[in-house]
């Protein structure tokens, strides 16, 4: 079989990313073989290919967390799938249930495990799901890190009918967050530094934008965009953009602290945040398998089709992942087995 390996940190050298033969595995008791049938990348992705993400990743190593495939074979004493089923594997797959604990970062895929640029892969059964039939391979393939942090950014703020939502870019989670918003009975604000993609986002429907290029200073922008009341959920991809989100909060609004795109060191009046606003800060680290099946529960019902930006071969996966890397596009980026 095919696989991408990732031989030397560093996007710009077509050494580091490789197609390399393995053989296939074969399934042992409790595991699934699957046949990938797409993958889609994250911005951790292009951490890891770049050799700056915040934990130590091993060389070679199979990247990219994000995939659904076929299940062709099962070992012994599975129960939780058939062959001809189709599987998305966890990205933290020591977190099934229960409250979050710092013991889950130790395995995750693309990074500390083999990851899933691969024509086939085992997963324990424990550690995947089944995503319903009312999704395609592309929408299954964006879930397991950008669809589950949005979800759970808005089920954990208990995101309400008639609330807004902002979001920060049009990045991967926040078109998952766009997309999902509505299933809240939330509106939402985007502000991204980019007029074609407002003006594209504007017209589908999505949501109302601020240009984060021309008005520095959106958080006055998005406030008046509220109509003077404040959105009540920021989801923060962007980090260093707290001082301008903050802005923008209604008093007694949440923030959904989640990347850091701008940056990881900003300066805040915690007096104006915290006590004259009653701000409430979350942090977000994905999810569980438990809250991925609630996700997949509520997709089954109102399945939403990921807003794609570009699809590439596996052949081509460092082009795939110069793209997201440029900043330039929309949504997801996907690759195609
Ligand atoms: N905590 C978690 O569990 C978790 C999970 C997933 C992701 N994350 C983090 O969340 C962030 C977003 O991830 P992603 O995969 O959605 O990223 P992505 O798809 O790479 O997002 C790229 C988009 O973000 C916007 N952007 C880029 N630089 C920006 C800046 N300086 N200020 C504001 N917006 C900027 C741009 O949109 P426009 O051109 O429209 O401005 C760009 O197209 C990353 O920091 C990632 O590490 C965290």
């Amino acid at each position: 079989m095919k696989v991408m390996e990732l031989r030397a940190f560093g996007l710009d050298d077509a050494a580091s990313l490789v197609a390399a033969e393995r053989p296939v595995p074969r399934p042992a008791a409790g595991q699934l073989l699957l046949r990938l049938r797409a993958a889609a990348l994250n911005y951790r992705d292009v951490e890891i290919a770049a050799g700056h993400y915040g934990m130590p990743v091993q060389l070679p190593r199979v990247p990219v967390s994000d995939g659904v495939g076929k299940v062709v074979e099962v070992g012994a004493g599975v129960t939780r799938f058939v062959p001809g089923d189709r599987a998305i594997p966890v990205f933290f797959p020591d977190w099934v249930d229960g409250d979050f604990h710092a013991g889950v970062f130790a395995r995750q895929l693309g990074s500390s495990l083999d990851g899933v640029l691969a024509e086939y892969r085992l997963v324990h059964e424990a550690e995947a799901v089944k995503p319903p039939p009312a999704l395609s391979d592309a929408a299954a393939a964006s879930l397991s890190i950008a669809g589950l942090t949005a979800w759970n950014a808005l089920v954990d703020a208990r995101l309400q009918p008639g609330q807004s939502l902002l979001v920060i870019g049009t990045g991967g989670v926040a078109m998952a967050a766009l997309q999902l918003a509505p299933l809240f009975g939330a509106d939402s604000i985007v502000v991204s530094g980019s007029q074609a993609k407002l003006e594209r986002l504007a017209a589908h429907g999505l949501a109302r934008g601020v240009n984060r290029q021309r008005t520095p200073d959106w958080g006055q922008a998005v406030w008046a965009l509220s109509g003077g009341r404040g959105v009540d959920l920021v989801l923060e991809t962007g980090g260093a953009t707290l001082p301008q989100s903050t802005i923008a909060l209604r008093p007694g609004g949440q923030m959904a602290m989640v990347g850091y795109l701008a940056g990881t060191q900003v300066s805040l009046d915690l007096r104006s945040l915290f006590i004259a606003k009653r701000a409430r800060l979350a942090g977000h680290t994905v999810g569980s398998r438990t809250h991925f099946e609630a996700l997949l529960r509520a997709l089954a019902r109102h399945p939403i089709e990921p807003w794609i930006d570009a699809e590439f071969a596996l052949a081509d996966s460092r082009a795939a992942l110069q793209r997201l890397a440029g900043g330039e596009g929309t949504g997801k980026v996907l690759i195609r087995f």
